[in-house]
């Protein structure tokens, strides 16, 4: 029977060896042992029908959560206490939405204190969960953690079993490589495609799956991987969601503040210039004297991949906008490899406006080659064919970027951006102006 089951083992480590190389596109930075450690882990994962999302709040002190629950599951609970042992704990109200096949909760909790940990808890059939802890980070001299397209299931037929652990277990070592270097980030962004189909209930555990995400807030942003269905929004539980004319079933654009700085996220999938700038209007007007301003969207303005006289609607719409408000950093992924350009205004290089830096893969499962010439705007792109991220601490004169590949942990990026000094708050006519000062630097 031990051999039986040695055979078995061994041709599973085979087949998943196998399976990390069947795709040219995409590449791991883990090695077998650490896959052979993970893969053991998958059938709970999947088992886990109401696996937790932590979202970023509003501001500092507020906490965002959101799982999914059976139907009949109807007296769902969820509670927060300063300690270990759950005593003293604040029962919260449980929001509930039914879905198709499913009910949708969430949980808003304000008022945490900065440098606290917490403990919380939830139900399923009246059962109450391990409590996971967090911690609420500074406000000042913060860092966020920045990643994008983790993609889970894209190296190859969604379905496969093999795909989905050896992605998972990608996204969950760059997690704990992340977490290991800045165990105490405020919170983690990432720039959209999660998961590769938008309605995958799977795909989503497999996201959610890093244990370490219980104590990490991540604010999602919707990918072209995202839209079209309605589980984004059904499993993160985002702040201040505007009311779009256009909104796509996943949701809405939505902002949110830490310390001095606003950060705006914006569905680009989305093309109805109205919406985008509702969205980021409504921001800025809600925190108007923020020192920095950072706007996550999925698709990139400023790819390299574009050209410097592109005319997509992403250059000419969303860059418009984005010079209009004085947006400090500008977050994207889609295109799977990293890029940052020199500081952009008006279609060219200026000495003030706005930097658009792109993640790579979170997970390993797919790379985009590097376009033969890159356009005059990219100071740096490369495609190392290993996950990275890039960690942005926030100063009182600078945003200090440092983006590492996860296999070595060397720095493969280090940039500063200063602030733009003015915050502007544009109305029709100016992005108008904008408008037609970015078409004319196409022609
Ligand atoms: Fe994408």
């Amino acid at each position: 029977m031990k051999k039986l089951f040695a055979i078995i083992s061994l041709t599973l480590v085979f087949s998943l060896i196998i399976g990390i190389t069947a795709s040219a596109e995409s590449g791991y930075a883990y090695n077998e042992e650490v896959l052979a450690g993970f893969a053991p882990k998958w059938d709970a994962i999947q088992a886990d029908d109401t696996v937790i999302s932590v979202s970023v709040g509003a501001a500092q002190g507020e906490l965002r959560f959101a799982w999914l629950s059976s139907e009949a599951d109807t007296d769902v609970s969820f509670k927060i206490s300063g300690k270990t042992d759950m005593t003293d704990s604040k029962t919260i109200a449980v929001s509930t939405e039914k879905c198709d096949g499913y009910n949708s909760n969430k949980v808003t909790v304000s008022g945490l204190e900065e440098g606290k940990t917490y403990y919380y808890s939830y139900t399923e059939n009246g059962v109450w969960s391990n409590p996971e802890k967090i911690t609420v980070q500074p406000d000042e001299n913060f860092t966020v953690l920045f990643v994008s397209d983790a993609q889970i299931g894209r190296s190859g037929e969604e379905t496969e079993r093999e795909v989905l652990i050896r992605d998972t277990c990608g996204w969950d070592y760059t997690v704990n490589k992340m977490l290991a270097e800045y165990p105490d980030a405020a919170f983690a962004i990432s720039a959209g495609d999660q998961f590769q189909s938008p309605d995958s209930i799977p795909q989503m555990k497999a996201y959610l799956a890093p244990e370490k995400l219980r104590s990490l807030p991540v604010a999602n942003t919707i990918g072209n991987h995202d839209d079209g269905a309605s589980l984004y929004g059904d499993i993160f539980n985002n702040p201040n969601e505007v009311n779009e004319l256009l909104a796509d079933e996943a949701g809405t654009g939505y902002f949110y503040t830490y310390g001095d700085a606003l950060f705006i996220t914006v569905n680009s999938n989305n093309s109805f210039m109205f919406d985008t700038a509702k969205v980021i209007r409504t921001a800025v007007n809600t925190y108007p004297d923020a020192k920095w301003r950072i706007l996550t969207m999925h698709h990139n303005p400023y790819s390299a991949s574009l050209s410097d006289d592109d005319f997509s609607e992403e250059r000419l719409y969303f860059s418009s906008l984005i010079d209009c408000y004085d947006i400090d950093l500008v977050l994207s992924g889609h295109d799977h490899f990293y890029s940052r350009t020199a500081v952009m205004n008006g279609g060219e290089k200026a000495d003030e406006g706005t930097v658009y830096i792109q993640s790579s893969s979170a997970s390993g499962s797919n790379y985009d080659p590097l376009p033969e010439t890159l356009p005059d705007y990219t100071v740096t792109a490369f495609d190392v064919r290993v996950p990275t991220y890039t960690a942005f601490t926030f100063t009182d004169n600078a945003i200090i970027g440092t983006t590492y590949r996860t296999d070595t942990d060397a720095v493969v990026d280090s940039f500063e951006i200063a602030d733009n000094e003015s915050n502007s708050n544009a109305n029709i006519f100016s992005v108008a102006i904008s408008f037609i000062k970015t078409l004319f630097s196409m022609i």
